[in-house]
């Protein structure tokens, strides 16, 4: 369909926050492909979750804003696998990509064949198309982030971290309770990145106690 040059009321409320807001033009500036990217540096100066990490798996990826974070604070033979539906513009040596819906079993095998099962942090951005409808887009992000932290529960070494997206809703409460107590810290972080007016907060989960516990 040819554009008419013409943006529905929505697109052109996006299109002027998109235009206002800071973190987009630094995102343009400092080159970072998503203003995303800010999150995760918040979540990272506050937790110090990617130094000392070797192998990173990075769930939602694209376009990249993560992966860039994660390629740039890691060590050089840092192993970062990044998964998403969507295809994006290859981000350096460290960071291996893998297209696909990240709930087909097939493909999570693929990424345990390629890091092994010793990660030592977890990170989901994952996020679904939203519906508008607020308890409908809480209940599928809370399906995405239950399959990220079940993956992540196979692949994460004693003492590694997971760091999720959430929508606030209900559901999160119970979901934060298992992750205290299978880690020995978590908590809920909401980045200054993270538009106040948004549901949208991160759990931080940190010292993954393994099976045993
Ligand atoms: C908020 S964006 C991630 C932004 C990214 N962290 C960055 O900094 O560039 C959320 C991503 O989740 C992806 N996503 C949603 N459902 C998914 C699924 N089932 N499998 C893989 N990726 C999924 C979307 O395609 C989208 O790219």
């Amino acid at each position: 369909m040819k554009f008419d040059g013409k943006f529905s009321e929505s697109s052109r409320r996006w299109l002027d926050r998109q235009k206002r807001d800071p973190y987009v033009k630094k995102a343009v500036s400092e080159g970072y492909r998503s203003r995303a990217a800010y999150k995760l540096i918040e979540i990272d100066d506050k937790f110090h979750l990617i130094k000392n990490a070797k192998t990173i798996v990075d769930i939602g990826a694209a376009p990249g804003g993560w992966s860039q974070v994660l390629a740039e604070r890691s060590a050089a033979d840092t192993k970062i696998a990044a998964i998403d539906l969507l295809k994006f513009n290859p981000i350096g040596d460290k960071v291996h990509q893998f297209f696909g819906d990240f709930e087909n079993e097939d493909l999570q095998k693929k990424i345990v064949e390629y890091l092994g099962d010793n990660a030592n942090l977890v990170v989901s951005d994952m996020a679904p198309a939203t519906l508008g409808h607020r308890q409908s887009d809480h209940l599928r992000i809370m399906g995405l982030v239950e399959s990220a932290y079940f993956f992540a529960q196979q692949v994460l070494k004693k003492g590694g971290s997971f760091v999720a997206k959430i929508f606030q809703g209900g559901e999160e409460k119970n979901f934060f309770d298992k992750l205290k107590h299978e880690f020995q810290t978590a908590k809920f972080f909401k980045p200054k990145a993270s538009r106040s007016e948004s549901v949208e907060i991160y759990v931080v989960a940190i010292g993954y106690k393994g099976e045993s516990n």
